[in-house]
């Protein structure tokens, strides 16, 4: 069988980055599975079949996860050659590596720490919210749903909160870095933002070493000084950096997009306004219909069958995550955002498998703690404007901003 293409598909075009839903129905319809030259990936559309490539990790693993889809310039390979030191450890780390640092992860990750950390993020939240309600009109990016999250997982993770804002300066552009299209330029800029960020990781976590606090960073240091070889420094250096990374736009982004959803359809605002107990499965809503991860990659460690497509080992795979939740044979009427909608937990936003998103519970609890304060302190909350951007890359999905007003 010859190796089915799609000649219309281009995931950086604004029109599909702004509404991808229509293509990826015909796509999903006409040809599920197929091969993209330019990106040199097998691009897979259905709930179906990226459920099963989740849940097998022996014929697809996740070792090509963090590579920059696009190759890189000499001079960025040279700089982080030189001083980006991380190694395959959580979602791109190779078997029984992975499964044993995640194991110790879960454990210091314990509903002990979530409770620990659900009045740091009630109050932040009240806090941020107060101060955006000041103003008839803000953007709740930039006021909210990008600091909560952010400094939820700093304050999780243990870095100074004085050090936020440096962070954030490091983090920027590292999206279109690894999953768009960056020139030179910001190639060679992120890059040396790579490895600052890095050192930064390395000297937090020695500073850890000589003296553990009360945070996850210290939990796993304990972890080590009972048996180093259980977990070593450069283990739990690589997850703090990854966390950091994982834990806060990822959750911005599927925010910033609830919002946009609920307020672009008054009827379920005011339903949720009225009935906060609907705040959960109107997260899990907002999970479905916009996941933040719109793609995930796999890699096939041997050649295999995908939806009837034979697709050879050592084959990169984009997995679409944003078709999976969209997909009839999954979701009735799947392009309809509804919150009461009883099945919308099948989406595979936080993926499945043994590399399910262990941030999960704590992002469902930041989303959740945001519309539940914003509709019982503004329901009359509405979007201040119509165009709304997204990110040039192929992996983060989200609002940029998100102009709103309401009666203050
Ligand atoms: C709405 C917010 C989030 C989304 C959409 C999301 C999505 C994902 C996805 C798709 C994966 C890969 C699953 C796979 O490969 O099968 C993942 C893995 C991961 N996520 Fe999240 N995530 C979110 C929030 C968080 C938070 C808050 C944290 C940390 C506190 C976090 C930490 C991680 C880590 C460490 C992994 C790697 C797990 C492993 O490989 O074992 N994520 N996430």
């Amino acid at each position: 069988m010859s190796c089915p293409v799609h000649a219309g598909y281009d995931p950086l075009a604004p029109a599909f980055l702004t509404d991808p839903y229509p293509q990826l129905a015909e796509i999903r319809a006409e040809t599920p599975v197929f091969h993209h030259s330019e990106l040199n990936m097998w691009v897979v559309t259905r709930h179906a079949d990226i459920e099963r490539i989740m849940k097998d990790h022996r014929t697809f693993c996740g070792a090509n996860t963090q590579e920059p889809v696009f190759p890189l310039d000499e001079e960025a390979r040279a700089l982080l050659a030189d001083g980006f030191g991380t190694s395959p450890t959580m979602s791109n780390g190779p078997e029984p590596k992975h499964s044993r640092v995640r194991s110790h992860c879960l454990k210091v990750f314990s509903a002990r720490r979530l409770e620990v950390l659900a009045p740091t993020v009630r109050a932040r939240a009240d806090e941020l919210i107060t101060r955006m309600l000041r103003r008839p009109r803000f953007d709740a990016v930039n006021e909210l749903t990008y600091p909560l999250p952010a400094s939820v997982v700093f304050a999780l993770i243990g870095f100074p909160a004085e050090d936020t804002v440096m962070l954030k300066e490091l983090a920027a552009e590292r999206m279109v870095f690894t999953w768009g299209r960056a020139t030179p330029e910001q190639q060679t800029d992120v890059a040396k933002f790579m490895v600052r960020y890095w050192k930064y990781c390395v000297d937090f976590v020695h500073r850890r070493l000589a003296e553990p606090r009360d945070d996850f960073t210290s939990d796993l240091i304990r972890v080590h000084l009972d048996d180093p070889e259980a977990l070593t420094v450069d283990e739990i250096t690589n997850v703090i950096h990854a966390i950091s990374f994982a834990g806060h736009e990822t959750t911005t982004n599927v925010a910033t997009s609830a919002l946009l959803r609920l307020l672009g359809d008054r009827e379920q605002w005011e339903a949720l306004c009225a009935d906060p107990s609907l705040v959960p499965q109107a997260v899990e809503e907002a999970l479905r219909y916009d996941p933040s991860l719109f793609t995930w990659r796999r890699q096939t460690t041997r050649a295999v069958d995908i939806g009837g497509v034979e697709v050879p080992a050592g084959a990169k795979l984009l997995l679409q995550i944003g078709s999976a939740n969209h997909d009839p044979q999954a979701f009735d009427d799947p392009e309809v955002f509804d919150i009461r909608r009883e099945a919308a937990r099948h989406h595979l936003t936080f993926g499945r498998g043994i590399h399910y998103c262990f941030g999960a519970p704590l992002a469902r609890m930041e989303i959740g703690v945001m519309l539940e304060l914003l509709a019982e302190r503004a329901p009359s909350l509405r979007l201040a404007g119509k165009d709304v951007d997204h990110p040039r890359n192929i992996c983060f999905r989200g609002p940029e901003k998100l102009w709103l007003e309401w009666d203050a």
